[in-house]
């Protein structure tokens, strides 16, 4: 993707799945991305495979957030782009999702991005611009039955999205922030999904099945994701960007 090189960017939940993919899509285009996750462990190990900074970081806590951007600014002078990416997908319905399990989605969800955007904004004002993506999902579109809180949390993420874009060009900040919609990418949240709610083993490498299935590739999210970032996205701001070969249109 071209409109990357030297841009310093941080992608959240990046030890797996889609923000792996994302980070991994950046590097190679040129960016110096920083890579985050509550799991240390794979986190520093996908982030030493891509020569990128690995830091520890729960999304969830406020004061970590302010942290991780200090530790940016110090290293790197400036912050170019974010990926609120991280995420959990608890299954559970409106009759079975207990209090804890609602809260706990929210506060990685809703708050980890309020947190995200807001702290950014900071450092990509003395940047002199930047670009937000915050990872939605189509459950925010339709409504997934199975996934209540999940769903609750992807819709205020993609009305916050919007109110932020907003602002920002009120503000004149120069600073954009778009949703990304996926449909169900084959990635440990969707493989763990697909064995619980259907009991059908999906393994990462099953490209037959996954076709078969209509799952898309972590690469499908992560090309959007690195448009967004890029200055060839210069005028798209406030937008919902699904990638989902059509799936919720009917
Ligand atoms: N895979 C899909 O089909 C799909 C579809 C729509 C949206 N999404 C969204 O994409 C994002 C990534 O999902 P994925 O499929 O790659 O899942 P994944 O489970 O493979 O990866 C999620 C990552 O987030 C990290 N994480 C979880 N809680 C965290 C916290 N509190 N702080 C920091 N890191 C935390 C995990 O350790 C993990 O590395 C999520 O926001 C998810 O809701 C995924």
């Amino acid at each position: 993707m071209n409109g990357l090189r030297d841009k310093v960017i941080l992608v959240t939940g990046a030890a797996s799945g889609l923000g792996y993919a994302d980070a991994e899509l950046l590097t190679e285009s040129g960016a110096t991305v920083v890579m985050t996750d509550i799991n240390e462990d794979s986190g520093k190990a996908v982030a030493d495979r891509l020569g990128n900074l690995f830091l520890v970081q729960n999304v969830a806590d406020e004061h970590r957030w302010s942290e991780v951007m200090l530790e940016i600014r110090d290293r790197f002078g400036r912050l170019d782009g974010l990926v609120n990416n991280a995420g959990i997908a608890p299954i559970a319905d409106i009759e079975t999702t207990t209090t804890e399990v609602w809260r706990q989605t929210l506060a990685v969800h809703l708050d980890g991005t309020f947190f995200g955007c807001q702290t950014a904004l900071g450092l990509m004002k003395e940047s002199g611009g930047g670009s937000i993506v915050n990872m939605s999902s189509t459950a925010a579109l339709i409504g997934i039955p199975d996934y209540l809180a999940y769903s609750a949390a992807k819709g205020g993420i993609r009305s916050m999205t919007k109110a932020i874009a907003v602002h920002c060009r009120r503000k004149k900040l120069r600073i954009r922030c778009n949703s990304v919609h996926p449909g169900s990418i084959n990635t440990p949240m969707v493989q763990n999904a697909v064995k619980d709610l259907m009991n059908i083993e999906l393994d990462p490498n099953d490209e037959k099945k996954r076709k078969a299935m209509g799952i898309g590739e972590p690469r499908d999210v992560a090309a959007m994701v690195a448009y967004l970032l890029s200055d060839e996205s210069k005028h798209v701001n406030g937008a919902e960007m699904v990638v989902d070969n059509a799936d919720t249109i009917v």
